[in-house]
């Protein structure tokens, strides 16, 4: 149910019927004093209309229809108007996700490694901020397809297509090909008549020459089955199926070119074919060019955006179209939308967005390296993170049989990574902290999993089957109507996280949920109490366990029923 946007429409419909403009402005009561839901919005239509802002106020309290969803507004301070909600309609907030009005079908461009090399975490950002937002756009009921646009072409195929061949070497391990990688990569530095025979090898490669085919497609599978590996253990969403890597635009960017060209888009500039469009510049004021094709003829990673960009419209029919890259490709993007607008590449009521995010920062503020200055390889860190959980998990209950401890550990150790990031504004660089993320404490997962877990131990104690409970419980004392609220608010914190694409919205909900579940539980105990009691209070913490699970699994973490 979604409580802030049925109390936006409601107060909105009645600041139109006494012709006032602007929003309602609802949110969350600052102040559990000031009632549930607060509406901030008189005062700045009051000033519009030239009226003083109590009497508006009172206007509006008197015109609104909240009947059988809240008490009567009450006036507070300059003109804020405050939201008591019933108690009948607070019980029916807690039920299942409300889908979205409109289903669209959403593209999602997410993970993208380039597959010349293992995933390390310059990889992590795009693939768990993408997949949490996948999973909160098909749980509101959109139609999502996953574009993982991986980096399977150019030049560096063609070093190592050239590599391979000259040395005679043909490991099928991905840590050999790495190595393999590398030294094709120094070669091509130092040797210029090498960097011309990989060059060469691009261009067989790319006019589909049978046997540079077969040995890329060996590559790919390799690369491929470890980043699957990765995805598996991560918990994210990503198959093969959803690959639709920069070579299968190749066919498509000649048509680019021309598409162009037609519309008068395309400039020469030292051999390049370039566009330029007026609204980009450099910061001395020169025109910015997006170059479509080089001088030899190669087409560059911004034609395949663009070949991308029609597919998803043209072959997908995307309403919305998001990409999840660090920010420094930021104006890229936007260089890129331009130009697809000008050429009338995509539907002019489709939205393509890109969605950017900072850094992953180690101690010193620089980007997070190993100790030893090197990349970090994901499968690596994964590892240390699952072990640094399963002690954690031993030295808390050392009861725990051997692999139980293992298994939760491999829940927590995950989950806490993915959360570490996920809560973090996800424009804003974040420093890499294992103390903080697999603390109990604070805004971390295992502060979420424990009271998942404190939960679940009420009803083993009272040996109750959840699913046994009524659906609702009218909300009686204070800490129950607060629990109640935030219970209520779940759809909301969804629909902002589908619209936005900032996973922080709905962390910061459930470390608050989670925060005031612990505070209804101190102030209110559960069992014993006479059996309504008990019975209101099971059905809250119920409620509360879902939205947690729910919650959770939506940012793709799991929980246990113990720790
Ligand atoms: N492979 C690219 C990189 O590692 C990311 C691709 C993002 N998606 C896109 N359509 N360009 O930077």
């Amino acid at each position: 149910m979604h409580l802030k946007r049925i109390l936006t429409e409601r107060i909105e419909k009645a600041f139109a019927e006494l012709g006032l403009e602007g929003s309602a402005l609802v949110q969350a009561a600052s102040r559990p004093e000031y009632g549930d839901y607060q509406a901030n919005g008189v005062m700045a239509a009051a000033k519009k209309s030239g009226r003083n802002p109590r009497e508006v106020a009172a206007d509006v309290v008197e015109a609104v229809d909240l009947d059988g969803i809240a008490h009567d507004l009450e006036i507070a301070g300059p003109g804020f108007l405050n939201i008591t909600l019933t108690p009948e309609f607070l019980a029916s907030t807690a039920g299942a996700v409300t889908p979205a009005e409109q289903a669209q079908t959403v593209v999602v461009d997410y993970s993208a490694p380039n597959l010349a090399k293992e995933m390390h975490v310059g990889h992590l950002r795009s693939t768990i901020i993408g997949d949490a937002i996948v999973r909160v756009l098909e749980a509101l009921g959109h139609t999502v397809i996953r574009q993982n646009h991986v980096g399977d072409w150019g030049t560096q195929f063609g070093m190592l297509l050239c590599y391979l061949a000259e040395t005679g070497e043909d490991s099928t391990e991905l840590a050999d090909l790495e190595n393999f990688y590398r030294a094709a990569k120094t070669k091509f530095d130092e040797d210029p008549q090498f960097q011309d025979r990989a060059r060469q090898a691009v261009v067989g490669l790319q006019s589909g020459d049978p046997d540079a085919g077969a040995q890329w497609q060996k590559f790919i599978d390799i690369s491929m089955s470890h980043c699957q590996s990765i995805y598996d253990r991560l918990g994210v969403t990503l198959k093969a199926e959803h690959i639709q890597g920069e070579s299968s635009y190749n066919e498509a960017l000649p048509g680019i070119i021309d598409a162009l060209a037609e519309k008068g888009l395309l400039t020469e500039s030292d051999g390049a074919q370039c566009v330029f469009l007026d609204e980009f510049k450099t910061r001395k004021g020169d025109p910015l060019p997006v170059i479509v094709q080089k001088s030899d003829g190669g087409y560059l990673y911004a034609t395949t955006d663009l070949a991308a960009v029609i597919y998803r419209t043209e072959s997908l029919n995307a309403d919305r179209a998001l990409y999840f890259t660090d920010a420094r490709q930021a104006l890229y993007f936007r260089q890129i939308f331009a130009v697809a607008n000008a050429a009338g590449f995509n539907r002019t009521d489709a939205h393509f967005e890109h969605m950017p995010f900072g850094a992953m920062l180690g101690d010193d503020g620089k980007p997070f390296k190993t100790r030893e200055g090197g990349v970090v390889k994901l499968a690596d860190l994964l590892d240390e993170a699952v072990e640094r959980a399963t002690a954690l998990v031993r030295e808390k209950n050392p009861d725990l049989p051997a692999d139980e401890a293992q298994s939760i550990g491999e829940v927590i150790g995950i989950g806490a990574i993915k959360y570490a990031d996920l809560s973090k504004n996800r424009t804003s660089d974040y420093v890499f902290d294992w103390e903080q993320m697999i603390s109990f404490d604070g805004n971390t997962a295992p502060y979420l999993q424990y009271a998942y877990t404190r939960i679940q131990s009420i009803f083993r104690r009272g040996s109750i089957d959840p699913s046994t409970l009524p659906e609702e419980a009218i909300a009686a004392e204070d800490p129950e109507r607060k629990l109640a609220v935030l219970i209520g608010g779940f759809d909301d914190v969804l629909e902002q996280v589908a619209a936005e694409g900032y996973p922080h919205f709905l962390c910061g909900y459930l470390y608050d949920l989670a925060t005031r579940f612990m505070q209804f539980y101190e102030a209110c105990p559960v069992l014993g109490e006479d059996e309504d009691v008990q019975t209101r209070r099971l059905v809250l913490s119920n409620q509360t366990a879902g939205r947690l699970r729910n919650g959770l699994d939506l940012l793709g973490i799991g929980v246990v029923e113990r720790m």
